[in-house]
């Protein structure tokens, strides 16, 4: 059925062991907050942080067996339906387990993104590309700071905000499978060459596919999308690119211009904006490249 889904017990969309005997399974993400399932071993010591961001919250239910919680005056006793949260958190607190605990956790900021094995593997492919494709590292890094910073002054939802800076972090992965000597070649490809460059955007999505974060697929495979229809791979046209896609052709194109390549030296970053200015609304979009511009200028690297 549309739009509902059931899981049976112990299937998880991932699931992360970490050696000291604590298991993080994933049972839902939507939205930002994720749904996790947290078993710790007999014995174990466990603690809750402080979050980055004051405003998130972390929330604990307890289904099965029992742990200490040691805050700074006692020792209280937790177990089954008992519950915590965690928000404006100062100090660590930690926990031990009594018995196996079971917990169950919302989190309404992501957590599991950072320490997903399909994702740290997808992270090592981006940084095998790199070393194939770029003169200078941390090209995706860049064009995920880039990517972010604009859709924060576009104002984008907290969803699509996570997933962009995801599929930009990842967008050049299907690069994987161009050859060096194409992707740093100084001279200009034959149509052979260019075929093979214009697969990386499908098989990058091709990629993600296969994991649970299956939605930025069409993010990936249309990043060199055009507004009007002279990107690829499918030559799609205006509204039709999503607007996380037209976010990272920005980005990329102005990082891709911006660094030094095998073949040529960097362009100066007010260069790089006025070409983008030039093709905003005929290949990039103008609100895209409107943001941007207001971000460099804030940031005093152009004037
Ligand atoms: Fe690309
Ligand atoms: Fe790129």
């Amino acid at each position: 059925m549309e739009g509902f889904t059931i899981g049976k017990k112990g299937v998880f969309l991932e699931t992360v062991k970490f050696e000291n005997n604590l298991e993080l399974s994933l049972l839902s993400r939507g939205n930002g907050v994720e749904i996790i399932q947290q078993t710790i071993e007999e014995g174990k010591l466990f603690y809750v942080y402080p979050s980055e961001n004051a405003s998130s919250l972390e929330f604990y239910y307890i289904l099965s067996g029992q742990v200490i919680c040691e805050l700074d005056t006692e020792k209280l006793t937790l177990g089954p339906e008992d519950y915590f949260s965690v928000r404006g958190l100062n100090n660590p607190i930690y926990f031990t387990a009594l018995s196996k605990v079971t917990l169950l956790c919302v989190f309404t900021e992501p957590t599991f993104v950072h320490i997903s094995k399909d994702i740290s593997a997808l992270k090592e492919i981006t940084k095998q590309v790199e070393l194939k494709d770029r003169y200078t590292y941390k090209h995706s890094d860049r064009v995920a700071e880039y990517s972010v910073k604009i859709a924060k002054k576009l104002k984008l939802g907290k969803e699509q905000l996570e997933n962009l800076a995801v599929a930009a972090v990842l967008h050049d992965i299907g690069k994987i499978h161009v050859p060096s000597e194409v992707l740093t070649k100084p001279g200009k490809l034959t149509d052979e060459e260019f075929e093979l460059i214009k697969k990386h955007p499908g098989d990058g999505a091709e990629m993600v596919r296969d994991s649970f974060y299956k939605e930025l697929a069409p993010i990936i495979e249309q990043h060199h999308e055009r507004l009007n229809g002279s990107g690829y791979p499918h030559g799609l046209s205006g509204e039709e690119i999503l607007l996380e896609a037209r976010i990272i052709a920005v980005s990329d194109t102005f990082d891709a211009m911006t660094e030094d390549r095998a073949y040529r030296k960097a362009f100066k970053e007010q260069i790089a904006l006025n070409e983008l200015r030039r093709l905003a609304g005929s290949h990039y979009d103008k609100e895209v490249v409107m943001a941007f511009e207001q971000i460099l200028k804030e940031e005093g690297r152009i004037s």
